[in-house]
């Protein structure tokens, strides 16, 4: 019995311990954190396309970023790189879009047929 009752001490005392709070800061408080990216190891291939793109495209998106979007056709392209000058203010003419498209097309290949 006795032996029962020290363990229910024992017990209670860990429930009721206080959890590390600092009374500086407050519970839920954020704390910083650090994070170390992998390194950029895409790259736009060294052909007439991938260097049209770097110019282009890179000073926003990531190499990765170009080479992994799914095929599309010259025209949905063409929407793509409209929407990049209209709404993003994507400092491109509109003479240099067919070079732009094209290379898109050449990077992605066709889109399959359906
Ligand atoms: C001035 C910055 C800028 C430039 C330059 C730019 N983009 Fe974007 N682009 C954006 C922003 C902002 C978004 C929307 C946010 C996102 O999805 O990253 C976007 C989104 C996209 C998307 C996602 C689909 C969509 O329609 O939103 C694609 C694909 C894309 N850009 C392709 C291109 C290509 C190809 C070029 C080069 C011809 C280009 N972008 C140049 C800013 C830019």
């Amino acid at each position: 019995m006795k032996l029962a009752i020290i363990a229910a001490a024992v017990l209670l005392a860990a429930c009721s311990a206080e959890p590390d709070a600092s009374p500086t800061k407050p519970a839920g408080a954020l704390q910083p954190v650090s994070i170390t990216l992998p390194a950029e190891t895409a790259a736009l291939p060294d052909t007439p396309a991938g260097t049209t793109l770097s110019q282009h495209c890179t000073a926003c998106h990531s190499p990765d970023f170009l080479t992994r979007q799914p095929p599309l056709t010259a025209e949905k392209w063409q929407a793509t790189v409209t929407k990049m000058r209209e709404a993003y203010h994507a400092p491109i003419s509109p003479a240099d879009d067919p070079a732009i498209v094209a290379a898109l097309v050449t990077l992605q290949g066709a889109p399959p047929a359906r």
